[in-house]
């Protein structure tokens, strides 16, 4: 069987990276959590106070900036673990917002693109399908309702024993829905030849299996 490259798009809290950490495991392929990226230059930008509108500045940063994401799920920014940090509500916002920079997309485009060469990647994100990998074999659009995602996301937070507030946590998907779907750069939308797959009503188990049934489909093509 071939190996290939997997697309995972959708919204915010969707379960992407829940999902595509799975479907990697069982095919062992590598899991690349993009969006774990933005956050990490979310982070860097809130900490330095830069001025993401200074083009010249964040180009500099950029090529500066190293990110680290390991097999277990670490991420690292400039060598310290910052897997906790780029996980609150803010550094959520502070994600979307540098993702709106075309500076930033297209720096952390190429670094994956780059990486996806060797094929064996699950990749999610906003902009995989139709921007990074737009040649990926198999591409998914995974979506829910706000309720069911801003649901899930409570129930993560209380889990990690993060602070957990619902109707927060709801605004702000709402929220980054809109400034993903909006901006003017790779705006998040399904790509032409990917597959929707709505979780809503789904468990974990369900749309894994789901997944990797496409794969193998894929593989044998
Ligand atoms: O998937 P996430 O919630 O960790 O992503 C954080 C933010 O980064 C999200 O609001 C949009 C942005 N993002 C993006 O623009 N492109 C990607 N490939 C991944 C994330």
């Amino acid at each position: 069987m071939r190996r290939i490259n997997i697309a995972i798009d959708g919204p915010s809290a969707a379960g992407k990276s829940t999902i595509a950490k799975r479907v990697a495991k069982e095919l062992g392929y590598v899991h690349l959590d993009t969006g774990a990226m933005y956050r990490c230059i979310g982070l860097k930008c809130r900490l330095t106070a830069i001025d993401l509108d200074d083009e010249a500045m964040m180009k500099e940063m950029l090529s500066q900036t190293e990110i680290e994401l390991t097999a277990d799920g670490k991420v690292f920014l400039d060598g310290k673990d910052v897997s906790m940090d780029i996980r609150t509500e803010e550094s959520s916002m502070w994600a979307s917002n540098v993702s709106t920079r075309s500076v930033v997309r297209s720096d952390l485009v190429s670094r994956q693109q780059k990486m996806a060469l060797a094929k064996g990647f699950v990749m999610d994100g906003r902009d995989i399908g139709t921007v990074v990998l737009k040649d990926a074999e198999l591409k998914i659009f995974q979506t829910a309702s706000v309720e069911a995602r801003a649901k899930r996301r409570f129930l993560e937070n209380q889990a990690k024993g993060m602070e957990a507030d619902y109707e927060a946590i709801y605004r702000d998907i709402e929220r980054r829905d809109y400034q993903d779907t909006h901006r003017e750069h790779s705006p998040l939308s399904k790509a032409e030849d990917a597959i929707l797959i709505d979780t809503s009503d789904l468990s974990i188990d369900e749309v894994t299996a789901k997944i990797l049934k496409l794969a193998y489909e894929a593989m044998e093509q």
